[in-house]
């Protein structure tokens, strides 16, 4: 199956100290990718490395919502060798109503979803940071298509990541990168329970209801995204792929 061979790949993972971005790590490994594991937690990043097949890969922490410094440590990151894909499963989901929204809320979760992908997606178009051929995955969410309350500034996070995934998808065609979404609905991960703390038993299993095949695996995200940076999907730029378990078409 070479289209899904990700050997001699360079392959940064942000989020890669938890869940989906951890999944993300082992999976391309798997495939035969070296990957660059970022994060901010030291420690925890360390533990993806030590799991994750072949290598040699690398740890590399840095804290995305430095947004302004994001294209120079690309450019850092890639002087020994060019990237050939980004996965960008880095990001932050915190539950507010609109009665209590404000800039400061607007700003942190804008910022470490949607401005992070946009200046990772700079970074990566300099010369000498990406390969001839290159691809990115941007990790948005099934929340950009629901109603959530409580969820809205998320919501419109992940919903600017769709549009700019097809953006960027025309933008950087001239260079060689091709760049698609992921949406997933629920997935195991501490995010997903920091997310069910908030709720009431009652309310928590409403959302189950709505997950036919029930909660996702962070593999099931993971898979997908791989497919996505690999030569199997040489011919799909700008999408968004649900991976959601029948989630929207329910
Ligand atoms: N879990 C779900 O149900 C679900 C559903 C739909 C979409 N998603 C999306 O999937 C992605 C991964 O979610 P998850 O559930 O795996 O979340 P998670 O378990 O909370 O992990 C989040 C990851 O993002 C990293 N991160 C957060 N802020 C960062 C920053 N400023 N700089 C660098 N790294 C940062 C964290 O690293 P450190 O802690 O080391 O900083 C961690 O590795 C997110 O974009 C999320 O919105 C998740």
């Amino acid at each position: 199956m070479a289209s899904f061979d990700l050997g001699g790949r360079v392959v940064l993972v942000t989020g890669a100290s938890a869940g989906i971005g951890r999944a993300t790590a082992g999976v391309l490994a798997g495939l035969g990718a070296t990957v660059i594991a970022n994060g901010r937690d030291q420690g925890r990043l360390d533990a993806t490395v030590a799991a994750l097949p072949g290598g040699p890969h690398v740890a590399a922490p840095f804290d995305l919502l430095d947004i302004d410094a994001i294209p120079a440590w690309l450019k850092g990151l890639a002087a020994d060798r060019p990237l050939h894909g980004i996965a960008h499963c880095a990001g932050v989901q915190v539950s507010r109503a609109v009665r209590q929204f404000d800039v400061a809320h607007f700003d942190q979760v804008m910022h470490a979803n949607l401005a992070s992908a946009l200046a990772l997606a700079r970074g990566l178009r300099q010369a000498g940071v990406h390969a001839a051929e290159c691809a990115m995955v941007l990790v948005a969410s099934v929340g950009a298509y629901i109603g959530q309350p409580s969820n809205i500034v998320y919501g419109a996070s992940k919903a600017g990541l769709i549009a700019a995934a097809r953006g960027l998808a025309m933008e950087l065609l001239r260079d060689g990168i091709r760049v698609n979404a992921v949406a997933p609905a629920l997935v195991e991960t501490d995010m997903a329970e920091r997310t069910r703390r908030t709720m009431s038993e009652a309310q928590f299993a409403g959302l189950l209801d709505r997950h036919p095949m029930g909660i996702g695996k962070p593999e099931d995200v993971a898979h997908a995204i791989a497919f996505l940076l690999g030569d199997g999907a040489r011919w799909i730029n700008g999408i968004t792929l649900p991976v959601d378990g029948g989630h929207l078409a329910r």
